[in-house]
């Protein structure tokens, strides 16, 4: 059995948002925790689980970190050698654009046990719980995952190199970039090509727009729609059965079931 005190990280994803898109394990994780250390995606209602844990938020809000990646770390460290099991849970899976990775490596080299729950990531859940399937026989081979913020705050350049495929591209913390996302895939491909954009995915407070590349930036205004949001880009969106209504208002003519006949 596991000595509480044994200085531990285990970074845990909390999925998308809906409470119920947490694993088993992620759970266990929270009920045996001394400390949790969460961030602004996570769904608060999950820490119900940590029962006997102290809980400290450690994320951005309006714009402000509460605390810097060094002092995140920092925390961890000074955390686990005083009350034993830190869980560090974050949005969706902790190796997608969450910096599960440094955290772990940070930690391994103060001699801290690590251990890491895998979450369902907003990439991968947020699409395919509006009913977009990222791949789909005879359309998509293939997606992408990219950020639209990299460290030096800039458009991940792979953007220029997917819009270039047929691959299904699904854009992170992009909102920003929009406008400079649409003018790549109108030099790079079709006007017309097919794009969701979802915000607060599976919570609540979800909203989502579905165009192409030249109206996308006028319904996301019409829509106020903005981070956290996913941007989803390909044929597949066109062929999935819950977006199927604006499709046929939109693209009557050349609309079809695909999606009926994998
Ligand atoms: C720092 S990244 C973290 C991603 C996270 N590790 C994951 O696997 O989902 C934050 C970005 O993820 C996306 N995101 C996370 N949760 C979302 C949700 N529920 N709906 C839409 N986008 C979401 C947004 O693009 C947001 O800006």
């Amino acid at each position: 059995m596991q000595n509480s005190r044994t200085p531990k990280l285990t970074v845990v994803g909390a999925g998308p948002g809906d409470v119920e898109l947490i694993t088993l394990k992620a759970i266990k994780a929270l009920e045996n925790a001394d400390v949790v250390l969460y961030d602004a995606l996570v769904n608060e209602e999950l820490l119900q689980y940590a029962t006997k844990a102290e809980i400290v938020f450690v994320g951005k809000r309006l714009g402000c970190h509460a605390y810097t990646q060094d002092q995140i770390n920092e925390l961890i460290v000074s955390m686990a050698n005083r009350y034993g099991h830190v869980v560090r849970l974050k949005g969706g899976d902790p190796f997608i654009f969450g910096r599960g990775s440094e955290e772990i490596e940070y930690s391994e080299k103060f001699g801290l046990e690590t251990a890491v729950v895998p979450g369902i990531s907003s990439a991968l859940g947020v699409p395919a719980s509006v009913g977009i399937s990222l791949t789909q026989r005879k359309v998509a081979e293939s997606f992408w995952v990219i950020t639209g913020t990299t460290s030096s705050h800039e458009l991940s350049k792979d953007v220029h190199l997917a819009s270039k495929s047929a691959a299904t591209v699904v854009i992170l913390m992009g909102m920003h970039k929009l406008n400079e996302i649409v003018g790549i895939y109108k030099t790079n491909r079709t006007d017309d090509l097919p794009i969701a954009i979802i915000q607060n995915g599976t919570k609540n407070s979800e909203q989502k727009v579905v165009g192409n590349i030249s109206s996308i930036t006028k319904l996301v205004a019409e829509k106020n729609i903005s981070s956290p949001a996913i941007i989803v880009i390909g044929e597949v969106v066109k062929n999935t059965s819950k977006l199927t209504s604006y499709f046929q208002e939109h693209f009557e003519d050349e609309f079809i079931f695909q999606n009926l006949n994998l």
